[in-house]
């Protein structure tokens, strides 16, 4: 079987290395030192100056939201995986879905102040599949309607955009860093700031709003991570080139094979850096999808419809999403992972092509 992801784990000496010193330490979670040195290396290796080590890109996103204190609608993108919306709702505001661009996936700007409403308080939108929103017109909306503005960098990890790492635009970004994702720690997220005011907020927010053992700052939630989660991204950092060099070559192999099948990809040519975190093929229609899929499946490789159904049809919904709605019946996301054969990549290529072919 050929998995659509797969873990990756670094040299076992590496994680074994970090165990010792929890043993002795005998320090297992709430802020510990491995913690302390995750947030180092992570702001040391995106060039950034706050982030916070949180349980996962899901509690990030809530912590965000609840930080920001929004109220009313918030303005969001369909096309992405249920925990953006999901963290809207347990937040207590309503989802607002404005339609995505249908070459980078990505919310539509030109759209956006067509749904800001005397409600609207943030715009929350995800670098789907690491492409980059358009932050920069985003942020000029928002700054002319005084709103603030949350991303949902969940596949973003690594990704750049005018020089400064993603997770530098909007008030607040998020990662997640669960085990599927590019950067990884098993289960566990990020949020990052360039506002030492909202980082501090977001720390006490992490950990239920204790201000030393007697006093609060406010009610927070468990948003901590422990030790071993920690020690498994330290020692997944130091390989994150290597990963990221051998998905470029995955990425580019796959668009050599499948020359001359009837689909689209989405534009990520004029990424400054990209992270090359998923392989998503647009086909023309859902039939074909499904029959590529069938295929594939008879064939045992996995394949996975990122994202599917669009977030606008969880019942929450206002807003027509005519584009999104189109592609999310039409998108499939291939293989990609770090141990993925040029032989696997030819074999699941010509599976398609023969599938079109027929
Ligand atoms: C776009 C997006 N946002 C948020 C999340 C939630 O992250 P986590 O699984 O770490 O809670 C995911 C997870 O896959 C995601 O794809």
């Amino acid at each position: 079987m050929i998995p659509v992801t797969k873990p990756f784990l670094p040299p076992r000496h590496e994680y074994d290395s970090y165990l010792d010193g929890i043993w002795e330490r005998n320090w297992l979670t709430n802020n510990g030192p491995l913690v302390n040195d995750l947030e180092l290396k992570i702001k040391e290796y995106l060039g950034l100056d706050h982030m916070l080590f949180v349980s996962n890109g899901t509690i990030a996103l809530q912590l965000a939201i609840k930080a920001l204190n929004l109220k009313g609608e918030i303005i969001t993108t369909p096309f992405s995986y249920v925990a953006t919306t999901s963290s809207i709702v347990w937040e207590g505001c309503t989802p607002v879905f404005v339609d995505i661009l249908p070459d980078k996936l990505t919310i539509n700007p030109a759209l956006i102040e067509a749904a800001i409403t005397p409600e609207t308080s943030a715009i929350l939108a995800t670098h789907v599949y690491g492409i980059p929103c358009e932050v920069e017109r985003i942020q000029q909306i928002a700054d002319k309607h005084g709103l603030k503005v949350i991303y949902d960098g969940a596949h973003a990890f690594g990704v750049k955009v005018k020089g400064r790492s993603i997770f530098e635009y909007g008030d607040i970004s998020t990662c997640s860093f669960h085990a599927t994702k590019l950067f990884h720690t098993i289960e566990g997220g990020g949020v990052f700031t360039k506002d030492p005011e909202l980082l501090k907020k977001m720390a006490y927010l992490r950990n239920f709003g204790h201000d030393g053992f007697e006093k609060f700052n406010g009610i927070g939630i468990n948003g901590k991570n422990s030790e071993f989660h920690a020690a498994m991204g330290l020692s997944v950092l130091p390989s994150m080139e290597k990963i990221r060099k051998v998905k470029a070559a995955q990425f580019l192999l796959y668009k050599e094979y499948l020359n001359g099948l009837e689909v689209t990809f989405p534009n990520t040519e004029d990424i400054e850096q990209y992270n090359h975190a998923y392989f998503p093929v647009i086909f023309r229609s859902d039939k074909e999808l499904k029959q590529s899929m069938q295929m594939l499946e008879n064939n045992q490789i996995g394949s996975r419809r990122y994202f599917y159904p669009g977030l606008n049809k969880l019942g929450y919904t206002s807003g027509e999403c005519p584009v999104s709605d189109s592609l999310s019946e039409r998108v499939l996301c291939l293989p990609l992972f770090h141990t993925l054969t040029k032989e696997e990549q030819r074999m699941i290529s010509r599976i398609l092509l023969r599938v079109q072919n027929n």
